[in-house]
């Protein structure tokens, strides 16, 4: 039923890692309650469908591979039906199936680094957000996810583009996706941050934690959009 597509213009931006972080902590969350995850691959390189197809991928998560711009609203249409939750990771570029994936998404997540150049090709995507808002006649939420944070210190540059962000009233996470050695762990060895053995990864608990919580903003910036919707049609 809820579409989360991870877009970015910008190759690197954090996409298929924070698609990875919360399709981990939602298959975690609804494997007693059998709730099942599409994780729908429409990048080129397939990066997250590697890692979807290695030892200890989560088994309520469903992998569909290659999609492309002929087949994605199939794609996200057939899994809407099937699964609690859809996330769609993106290519780095502005393209049809990107523009697709927009479409029909409950909420699209705009990864971006602490670096003007990322914060640019944030901006680029939310624009197309919104081309495609008003082309459908419908809101279509966002967000910007600050990716490959320092936990200790939040550096000039990244201030300054937050602050960019809030005065042009583009909405943010609170949270940001943490640069943990956990992150990357999982894309080499498989499996969830919550299965790396502690004595070869530092960090496990803490990108555990920021998993959690990215995912239950997430949840709280859909049910919100849902409610302000409801208010809206009266
Ligand atoms: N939170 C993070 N912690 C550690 N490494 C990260 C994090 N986010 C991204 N990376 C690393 O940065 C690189 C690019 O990230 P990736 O998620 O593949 O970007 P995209 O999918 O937008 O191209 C990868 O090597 C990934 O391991
Ligand atoms: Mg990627």
């Amino acid at each position: 039923m809820t579409v989360i597509a991870f877009a970015s213009s910008k190759g690197g931006a954090g996409k298929t890692t924070g698609c990875i972080a919360l399709a981990s902590e939602l298959a975690r969350q609804g494997k007693e309650k059998n709730i099942g995850v599409c994780l729908i691959d429409a990048d080129p390189n397939q990066h997250s469908a590697k890692w979807a197809l290695k030892d200890g991928c989560p088994d309520n998560i469903f992998l569909v591979q290659n999609s492309t711009e002929e087949t994605i609203l199939d794609d996200i249409d057939q899994a809407s039906e099937k699964y609690g939750f859809v996330l769609v990771d993106l290519e780095g570029t502005a393209s049809l199936a990107v523009a697709h994936a927009i479409s029909r998404s409950s909420l699209v997540i705009a990864p971006c680094q602490g670096s003007q150049d990322d914060a640019d090709e944030a901006v680029k995507t939310i624009k197309l957000i919104k081309r495609q808002s008003k082309a459908l006649n419908r809101e279509i939420p966002f967000s910007v996810l600050f990716t490959r944070t320092n936990p200790a210190i939040t550096p000039r540059t990244l201030k300054f583009i937050m602050n960019e962000f809030k005065e042009a009233g583009i909405d943010s996470f609170e949270v940001s996706l943490i640069d943990r050695e956990a992150f990357r762990a999982v894309r080499s060895f498989g499996g969830t941050v919550n299965d790396l053995n502690p004595k070869e990864v530092s960090g496990i608990e803490k990108a555990a934690e920021n998993a959690f919580s990215f995912a239950e903003e997430v949840k709280w910036k859909i049910k919100n959009s849902v409610e302000l919707k409801a208010v809206a049609n009266g």
